[in-house]
């Protein structure tokens, strides 16, 4: 007889795994499956997020910033160094020790919770008594029923059409995080978030880093006051970034990569790379969960359809993450999950959507919550912008970092804040007040009379509250 479970969720990246240590939590029988495989063929839950999304690349952007301050900024602080070096091994094995802690803290973490772990792919059966039958291919393959599942089977990268990833010289972000040597020329397709977090990477370490984007408008979602001043910083770090290009086609040869594009003026331009990252954005998955055979009901997309509470069109089946609607976002992804886990439990969470905070973890950092400025024109919203540079920011001064702005938008009548971009350092830090203060509703003038350590970077968000109201006091 198969082991039945309260709860069974496929899937153990972000999503997933807090899904089902919160179903645990709450007192419910709980199993989760993942089938990513660590070099070794063991078990390695987390998902994109750990293996090769988040973690990885943020250990990457570290190494190379360390690196980069070595090189540029030390000196100003009165330090010297001769025959700087970069041991790219290291600094990959490095990146692969922290990954691991993070998959080991997950299985440690499903232990002291008591969820019942597989390792291996999961996929419907049947709709069984009162629940679902989930076969579990893996080194033991095993059939688990349970009364709730919790899809969150996450996304893949999208390839270009005619240009599939090889991961030697056409790059997902998978084969971006593994680049042996500092190549002399890399490209990158999409100046999303990838392409601009693992461009930095590769260009601080000195790789000549071309950027191609098909939109005429650099970060079109982000903020354009925040965007233009990222760019700026950008371009002066010596990334080359074309905007509104349009790729003809993509060839690998022997050693080298060739980009056929038009240019934003229609030119046809030809790249020659060393190595191609190719990240224009990611497609929801659902490989494998054989969801035809339970009628699971797919978008358009290809996106699991959910309800606003993630219900998917099956009774007691949900989906949470990259797999469903919404921003493709860690933090997302695991709202979800303690979410849908809550209302098995009867309780009734929400999910905010409008306080999911965004971070681009280049340098500057660039982070918000809430809307643009354009968003809030776009609407006819009456608001009050006021900003604040970090320029005038002594700690900002002192640390020699003050790239950037604080900006906050807030309603013209009633002060709420509807939303905060930062550009600069630590924005990924600072972006926490604005979340609360947008989850409690606060004024700007709630913000503007709160007392802030000095000196703080945070000084920069109180003192762009106080310039909603034309008072900032430092600048
Ligand atoms: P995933 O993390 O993709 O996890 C899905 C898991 O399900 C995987 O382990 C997969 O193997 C498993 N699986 C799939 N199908 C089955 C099956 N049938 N049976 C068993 N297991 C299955 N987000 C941020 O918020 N901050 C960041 O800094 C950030 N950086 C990123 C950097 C990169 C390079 C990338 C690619 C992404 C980044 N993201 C970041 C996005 C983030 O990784 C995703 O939003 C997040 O991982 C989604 O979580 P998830 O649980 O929905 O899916
Ligand atoms: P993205 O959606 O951020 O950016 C893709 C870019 O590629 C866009 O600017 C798009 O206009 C462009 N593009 C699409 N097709 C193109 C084409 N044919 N030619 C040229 N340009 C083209 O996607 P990305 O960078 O792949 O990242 C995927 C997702 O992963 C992100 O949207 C985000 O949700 C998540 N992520 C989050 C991070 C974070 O939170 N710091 C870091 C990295 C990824």
């Amino acid at each position: 007889m198969s082991q039945q479970f309260d709860v069974v969720v496929i899937g153990g990246g972000p999503g997933g795994y807090v899904a089902a240590i919160r179903a645990a939590q709450l007192g419910f029988s709980t199993a989760c499956i993942d089938e990513w495989k660590n070099d070794k063929g063991g078990p390695a839950p987390g998902g994109t997020c750990t293996n090769v999304g988040c973690i990885p690349s943020k250990a990457l952007l570290q190494s190379s910033e360390h690196f980069e301050h070595a090189g540029h900024a030390f000196a100003d602080h009165g330090i010297g160094l001769d025959n700087l070096s970069i041991d790219v091994a290291k600094m990959l094995s490095r990146k692969d020790t922290v990954v691991k802690q993070n998959n080991d803290g997950i299985l440690y973490l499903f232990k002291k919770n008591k969820v019942t772990f597989f390792h291996g792919r999961g996929s419907f059966v049947k709709s069984a008594d009162g629940g679902y039958e989930i076969a579990v291919a893996g080194a033991a393959n095993e059939s688990i029923t349970g009364k709730h599942i919790i899809i969150a089977t996450g996304s893949n990268a999208r390839s270009l059409p005619g240009a599939p990833f090889d991961e030697q010289k056409i790059l997902s972000n998978d084969g971006a995080l593994r680049i042996g040597a500092v190549p002399k020329r890399l490209g990158v397709i999409g100046s999303g978030v990838i392409g601009l977090e693992m461009g930095s990477v590769w260009r601080r370490l000195g790789a000549e880093v071309t950027v191609l984007e098909g939109l005429p408008t650099f970060l079109g979602a982000v903020d354009q006051q925040i965007a233009k001043e990222a760019h700026k910083a950008f371009v002066k770090q010596g990334l080359k970034i074309e905007l509104g290009v349009k790729i003809d086609k993509v060839t690998s040869g022997k050693s080298a990569v060739t980009v056929t594009y038009a240019n934003a003026n229609g030119d046809a331009v030809k790249l020659e790379v060393d190595k191609l990252i190719v990240s224009i954005g990611r497609v929801p998955n659902t490989i494998g969960l054989n969801a035809e055979a339970v009628g699971l009901k797919l978008d358009e997309r290809g996106a699991i359809t959910v309800d606003d509470h993630c219900h998917t069109n099956l009774p007691n089946v949900w989906a949470v993450g990259d797999v469903v609607r919404g921003p493709m976002l860690a933090h997302k992804a695991e709202e979800e999950g303690v979410a849908v886990a809550e209302r098995i439990a009867g309780q009734h969470p929400h999910v905010n959507f409008n306080t999911v905070p965004w971070v681009i973890y280049t340098s500057p950092e660039i982070a918000w919550v809430g809307q643009t400025e354009q968003q809030l024109k776009a609407e006819g919203r009456e608001y009050k912008a006021g900003t604040f540079p970090f320029m005038a920011n002594g700690r900002a001064r002192a640390m020699g970092d003050t790239t950037g702005m604080v900006k906050m938008l807030a309603d013209a009548t009633t002060d709420e804040i509807l939303g905060v971009h930062i550009v600069g350092p630590f924005a990924s830090e600072l972006i926490a007040e604005a979340v609360v203060a947008m989850e409690f509703r606060a004024s700007a003038e709630d913000i503007a009379r709160i007392c802030h350590a000095h000196p703080s970077l945070s000084e920069s968000t109180k003192e762009a509250a106080l310039a909603v109201d034309k008072r900032t006091l430092n600048f």
